[in-house]
């Protein structure tokens, strides 16, 4: 059932109060926040039930298998053709694949966190690209985006026509409200929206931050379990979807959208969120890190870290990812005469990596919450020196990682750093120190 709640702009907006399981992954959903409006036989008879409008949402290419393919109808009080005329408007510091204004250099990189501005800023307005790869208008790469905010959405929608979006909360709890609903999300879980669905965030704690992987590519699925079998990792019945809810409300309200890398608003005389029943799998859904299933060695040595995939966006490559979302979440490490932080490393994959919060094991120092570090393709990295001598030393015994969630976007494409992102203060220009210590230990 649908309930009514106060939204910060004083317009009551229908909220769902239960969540809908395993969405997004080929199981088909659906949802109605009036009872009957959803049609039932087909998907676009004559008259819709309650007067609404039937519009269809493909994520996919229609002729995608059956497996593959995702989309969702939406019954809503007005198509979305009911829009002015898009016009562009500043990027401000959002930026897309390929970056080209300035070179991608080799160097290890990493950052502090980007401060919440004292100017009113939501979230749109709060996007900061630190980097990118691959390129938009073939539907390769990704975006990898902080957001920094300090208020709700006032009056305005957005939509991303460049890739779907994974929200990251770093600090502050948000409610997204999407054409299928609302889900709240707070540091610790995550957020998915698909390519081209509208929403608008609240805030719910006023100054936030986060990360946002922009993925250009395949959607966002779950991998596969090979001899772990039919359970473990992330589970499917974890992922929720939003309940059915709708705002009927008119005013002037502007509609922003990312599209081919720039942005463009359009005027809107009704909120774009009037979807009163839906059904497909095309749908935003929420995942709490804490019910990862964790796997790792019980015996000896340090597993590759896809071990701790939660989502990979494919390529055309089995097994060579477009994206793999993967974490670093509390576990026990037990393996015997081990090395237990990671090893070090040089990798055809590049690795972005971010803190949710704590301390992550290969850098106790330097590495915090909301801030990152890029390590690119062939790019060496590993454990600082204080980390290495501590792990080296220590006396091997069952030992619980707690209160730490890093995480990793994990790419096939060189990542680009924007020219922001290079040359922002909150670059630590002395990262590459952090290993110079690390001397020969030789005995030969
Ligand atoms: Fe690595």
């Amino acid at each position: 059932m649908a309930t009514m709640m106060k939204t910060p702009s004083g317009a009551k907006q229908s909220a769902g109060e239960q969540y809908l399981y395993q969405p997004g992954f080929g199981d088909e959903q659906s949802s109605e926040a009036l009872p009957g409006a959803l049609p039932i036989g087909q998907f676009s008879p004559q008259k819709c039930p309650y007067g609404l409008y039937a519009e269809k949402f493909s994520s996919t290419a229609f002729t995608v298998s059956r497996a593959g393919n995702r989309r969702t109808w939406l019954y809503r009080i007005r198509p979305s053709v009911v829009q002015g005329d898009f016009r562009r408007i500043d990027d401000g510091l959002l930026r897309s694949g390929p970056i080209t204004e300035v070179d991608s250099p080799p160097n290890q990189l990493r950052w502090d966190p980007i401060p919440i501005p004292s100017a009113p800023t939501d979230f749109v307005q709060g996007l900061v690209t630190l980097a990118a790869n691959g390129n938009l208008a073939t539907q390769q790469g990704i975006g990898i985006h902080v957001y920094a905010a300090n208020r709700s959405m006032m009056g305005r929608y957005f939509y991303n026509a460049d890739g779907e979006l994974l929200l990251v909360p770093q600090q502050g709890r948000l409610t997204v409200f999407t054409e299928c609903g609302a889900l709240a999300a707070a540091p610790g879980e995550i957020l998915l929206i698909p390519r081209g669905m509208k929403f608008r965030v609240d805030l719910q704690d006023g100054a936030s931050r986060g990360y946002v992987c922009e993925n250009y590519g395949a959607a966002f699925i779950l991998p596969e379990r090979g001899p772990v079998g039919s359970d473990g990792f992330a589970n499917n019945r974890d992922f929720l979807a939003p309940t059915a809810a709708y705002e009927d409300r008119r005013g002037d309200y502007e509609l922003v959208c990312k599209f081919g890398g720039r942005l463009y608003a359009a005027e809107l005389k009704h909120s774009p969120l009037d979807v009163v029943a839906w059904v497909g799998n095309s749908v935003p859904y929420k995942y709490d890190l804490a019910r990862f299933n964790v796997m790792n060695s019980v015996s000896y040595d340090h597993p590759d870290p896809s071990i701790f995939t939660v989502l990979t966006s494919p390529s055309d490559t089995a097994g060579v990812a477009n994206c793999d979302f993967v974490i670093f979440p509390p576990r026990w490490m037990v393996a015997e005469n081990t090395f237990r932080p990671p090893w070090y490393h040089r990798n055809i994959m590049s690795e972005f990596m971010g803190l949710i919060y704590g301390v992550y094991d290969a850098k106790e120092e330097g590495f915090v919450p909301g801030g990152g570090s890029l390590h690119n393709c062939m790019s060496a990295h590993g454990p600082d020196r204080d980390a290495f001598d501590k792990a080296s030393n220590a006396t091997l015994k069952p030992a619980r990682y707690e209160d730490t969630m890093a995480f990793m976007f994990e790419s096939r494409y060189v990542i680009q750093p924007t020219r922001f992102a290079l040359e922002c203060p909150q670059r630590q220009q002395d990262y590459v120190q952090c290993w110079q210590g690390l001397d020969s230990n030789f005995t030969g």
